[in-house]
């Protein structure tokens, strides 16, 4: 099929990547023409493990270009995405100024050759399937009005439910795949599309294998969730919301843990293990961050106030994310008392490991918070510094070459992103470095034990032994285990 995707952003170049490696005929569109430019010569804008790889491929298979005119590829096309951004207003709600411009560069580009399906991929709020269908039609009358008559399309909400980092092998493996229509003819466009992946008739690429558990489900492979556009809408920000508030419920949880003296990684497992509850997204740490959550249960929330519901679960998500970033410098205050002046290292600044995003990162608002308090920063990310000096250039920050020369001389040094080499950083190396040993490990990503034999004072997230004298259990001596 030929394929328009509108924005060229994590979600777009990934969807368009993916589709032209499935075999159809993909042209990605952005406004953005320093983007566009780059795409076109092979460079990436943005930091995606596998796809630089994924684009070399698609080339070869249905083909991929990029073009800052969506008049040229919308003529052609069967299925439109718009993939721009959503960005949150002040009073929560979304900023639908690039949607709608781009619903209306649609319809000024349409002709009646042929029947389109417009697709919302932005997350969007409840009612945007209608107000796309309604720019799209207002697009199109007034730049031909004569034609407007004879110009069939359909609309169909198919929310991402991609994660950076590993963006690319969500799209090719999902667990579902959602579409929201209201007619048949929109649906069977859709099906279409997506037969490669619901039926996963594809060969994997050696940078993205089919993980086992997809090769070896029978039927659809990778099930397709057909509802109305509402719902379709619905079921992205439940997603997000609920995922927001299992990281929100295990943060408070470790609060509770800390002052019990429970150990929250071994009630997240012991919890985990209920089938009903499962174990992913349990991890206390200092909060969750990046593009979506804030702004999606943000979103959310405010349509439940247009509709005169009172969200109280949603409130106190936000709420409770936003006091977890203060944990971290409350910690720093319990160990050196006095901020002002002491040098504190950033271990990460991404607001999750594999990606150069800093949107909402904890990163920027701990910085901050530290700065403001007469501290002095030196930092160190594997990927997100250049875009963080770019687009934070007020935040006082030594940047350094890597993890080792960011402890030099430090007061302590706060964990606060998990990239996996941190996992095997040479922990007496960096405590011999600083003028002070203490470890704010954010994301509990180091064994508490191993930390304080290096010679660090540790204090993780939850951890029973924030307080102890390193050792798991002292009387028992029990190890937590999971027998299989
Ligand atoms: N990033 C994620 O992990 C993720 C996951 C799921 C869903 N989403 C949703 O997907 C949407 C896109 O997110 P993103 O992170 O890819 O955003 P992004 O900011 O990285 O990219 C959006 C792109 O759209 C372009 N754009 C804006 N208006 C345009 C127009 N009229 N015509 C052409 N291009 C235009 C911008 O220049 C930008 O390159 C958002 O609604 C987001 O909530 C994001």
């Amino acid at each position: 099929m030929r394929v328009t995707v509108i924005g060229t952003g994590y979600v777009g170049t990934v969807t368009g990547a993916c589709l032209a490696f499935l075999g159809h005929r993909v042209t990605c569109v952005d406004t953005d023409r320093t983007k566009i430019e780059k795409l076109r010569i092979g460079e990436m804008p943005i930091y995606e493990p596998g796809l630089k790889e994924l684009i070399e491929v698609a080339q070869e298979k249905g083909g991929i270009d990029f073009d800052t005119d969506v008049k040229r590829a919308v003529p052609e096309s069967d299925v439109i995405f718009i993939a721009v951004g959503t960005p949150p207003l002040p009073s929560g709600e979304s900023n639908l100024a690039y949607l709608e411009s781009a619903a209306r560069s649609i319809g000024a580009a349409m002709d009646a050759s042929k029947f389109r399906v417009v697709v919302n991929k932005s997350t969007v709020p409840v009612g945007c399937g209608n107000l796309v269908e309604t720019l799209v039609r207002e697009g199109l009358t007034e730049a031909n009005p004569e034609m407007a008559g004879g110009v069939r399309f359909g609309v169909a909400s198919n929310p991402e439910f991609l994660r950076e980092g590993s963006a690319i092998h969500d799209s090719l493996y999902p667990d579902r795949i959602v579409v929201g229509a209201e007619d048949e003819e929109t649906v069977r466009t859709m099906r279409a599309l997506y037969e490669p992946l619901v039926e996963q008739t594809f060969v994997d690429p050696s940078f993205a294998p089919r993980p086992r558990g997809v090769a070896e489900r029978t039927g659809a492979k990778a099930p397709m969730v057909t509802t109305t556009l509402t719902s379709a809408e619905m079921i992205k920000y439940s997603a997000n919301a609920f995922l927001a508030l299992k990281i929100g419920f295990s943060n408070e949880i470790a609060n509770i843990c800390e002052r019990v003296g429970a150990e929250v990684t071994e009630v997240m497992m012991g919890i985990g293990l209920d089938s009903r509850i499962g174990t992913a997204f349990l991890n206390a740490g200092l909060g969750w961050g990046g593009s979506c959550f804030g702004k999606d249960v943000s979103s959310l929330l405010h349509t439940a106030g247009e509709y005169g519901v009172n969200a109280r679960i949603l409130e106190a998500s936000l709420a409770v994310n936003r006091m977890q970033r203060n944990v971290v410098i409350q910690k720093l205050q319990e160990k050196l008392y006095i901020l002002k002046g002491r040098t504190i290292a950033l271990l990460g600044l991404a607001f999750k490991p594999n990606t150069d995003d800093l949107r909402d990162a904890p990163s920027l608002q701990i910085a901050e918070k530290l700065l403001q308090m007469g501290a002095r920063l030196r930092a160190y990310d594997p990927i997100a510094m250049d875009a963080c000096r770019e687009q934070h250039p007020n935040l006082r920050i030594c940047y350094c070459n890597d993890a080792l020369s960011a402890a030099e001389h430090a007061d302590a040094l706060v964990l606060v992103t998990e990239w996996p080499e941190f996992a095997s950083l040479d922990l007496g190396s960096l405590a011999s470095r600083m003028n002070n040993p203490v470890l704010i490990d954010g994301r509990n990503l180091f064994s508490p034990e191993k930390a304080r034999a290096a010679g660090f004072e540790y204090a993780g997230i939850g951890r029973s032994n924030n307080r102890g004298n390193g050792q798991l259990h002292p009387v028992r001596g029990v190890k937590t285990t999971v027998a299989s």
